[in-house]
């Protein structure tokens, strides 16, 4: 048995805090090593990062996530009783429902829903001087999130509900006032969507069979029993939610063109390839999320090192997609890189990594890659504009980030 190196200290939280998304780097740097052990949120953690590491992550003998997520995660991210704590049959069977939704004719409605409301758009940023990209993302991803979803939603309401779903995700890393906001969205949002849930099944609303609405309202879970509306509520807004998390990846891919206007000449080929390497780069490069969480099942050991039954590990997602034994030139933004790329799916891990059925892998993978092209193609394709001067840096510390200008364009017109 060889022993973990240790962090010094009671309880790194602020460390964390302090440190964001170059926490997990800077602890392998500090005691060159992929494992490390710490203590957060007043826990003995256990910290693992390369393509090994993620590997024994997503062994599901070894892990499990039921406990796992802090109650303030629950009450603003990710909501209770969702599939993200679930294991096992319980799991397989309730991530069976969403890998249902993502059948080929789906995602090719999404994407003509997508690039219709982004069209909306255009007329009336024509006349405008400032556009915030980063709003108007979350606006147009949370337009077609419902409608994809066969949520109704009234134009008066959409910007509420955009800036809830917005809330929830910008909570992640946040404490105080931003975790309560995050807390007080979700609980407006829950009793939003439980409402619906309840009009559909006394068929007061009738959304088509094949949307997430139907299907989760309807949801035997594996011992046949029908969801409770809460926790239908919940998964729905485990569908919608995200949709609207893209938009900050759009706007991530915006300021990628930006700094890149190299790229500019293939992207506007409209070439699937390039864009589609474009988009793998834009999930390597940009951070989003940190880190992800689960629990020892039971006391192992792993290269020699002793695992102990119930302890909280946690994998090191976005240092894995800058691990200079993974990519040449981590640091370096090259779509290039992912040309005839046969990585691992240990390897390239923005949304998690192995198997989208067997583990916990994020279900809205191939939505969160098209709606990306999808609305790259919408700004370098169907539109011009120009980028005003402004603070288009973003903090590596603020748990999740974006452009602190949230990228305002001006000048836009139809190409
Ligand atoms: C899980 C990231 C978009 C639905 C996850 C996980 C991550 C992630 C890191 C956790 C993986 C794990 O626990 O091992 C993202 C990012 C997105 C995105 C960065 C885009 C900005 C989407 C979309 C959907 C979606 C568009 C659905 C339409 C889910 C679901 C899970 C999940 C249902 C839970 C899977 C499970 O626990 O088995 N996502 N996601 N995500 N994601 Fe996404």
């Amino acid at each position: 048995t060889k022993q973990i190196p240790k962090e010094k200290g009671l309880d790194q939280t602020l460390t964390l805090l302090n440190e964001g998304y170059r926490y997990i780097s800077n602890r392998r740097r500090h005691q060159q090593s992929d494992i490390i052990q710490t203590r957060l949120l007043a826990q003995k953690t256990i910290l693992i990062s390369g393509e090994e590491a993620a590997q024994l992550f997503y062994d599901e003998r070894y892990f499990k996530r039921k406990g796992m997520a802090p109650r303030r995660i629950k009450k603003s991210l990710f909501g209770e009783h969702g599939v993200q704590g679930l294991d096992d049959e319980a799991h397989k069977h309730r991530k069976l429902m969403f890998l249902s939704l993502m059948t080929p004719e789906r995602l090719e409605e999404i994407k003509k829903i997508t690039m219709k409301h982004w069209k909306k758009k255009v007329h009336e940023w024509k006349g405008r001087n400032r556009v915030v990209l980063f709003d108007e993302a979350e606006d147009v991803m949370c337009r077609s999130a419902c409608a994809w979803a066969g949520i109704p939603l009234r134009e008066k309401e959409v910007e509420q509900r955009a800036r809830e779903f917005g809330e929830m995700i910008d909570a992640f890393g946040g404490v105080g006032e931003r975790n309560r906001r995050g807390k007080r969205a979700r609980d407006s949002s829950e009793k939003w969507i439980q409402t619906i849930v309840k009009q559909i099944r006394a068929k007061k609303l009738n959304p088509p069979e094949n949307t997430a609405a139907y299907i989760m309202s309807f949801h035997r879970d594996h011992k046949g029993k029908r969801l409770d509306t809460h926790t239908a509520a919940v998964e729905i807004i485990n569908v919608l939610r995200p949709i609207v998390a893209i938009g900050r990846y759009v706007v991530f891919g915006a300021l990628a063109v930006h700094d890149h206007p190299e790229t500019l000449p293939e992207l506007r080929v409209g070439d699937d390839m390039y864009t589609t390497m474009f988009v793998q780069e834009i999930r390597r490069y940009y951070p989003f999320t940190p880190l992800l969480g689960a629990l020892a099942r039971k006391d192992f050991h792993w290269k020699g090192y002793p695992f102990k039954k119930g302890t909280l590990v946690m994998l090191d997602v976005h240092g894995i997609n800058h691990r200079s034994d993974l990519w040449e030139a981590p640091d370096a933004f090259k779509p290039e890189r992912f040309k005839d790329w046969k990585g691992s799916p240990f390897a390239f891990v923005p949304q998690g990594g192995g198997d989208h059925y067997m583990g916990h892998r994020c279900a809205g993978e191939w939505i969160t890659v098209m709606l990306m092209q999808t609305s790259l193609e919408f700004l370098t394709n169907h539109i011009t504009y120009t980028v005003p001067d402004q603070d288009l840096s973003y903090s590596m510390v603020r748990m999740p980030t974006i452009p602190k200008s949230r990228f305002v364009i001006r000048d836009v017109d139809t190409k």
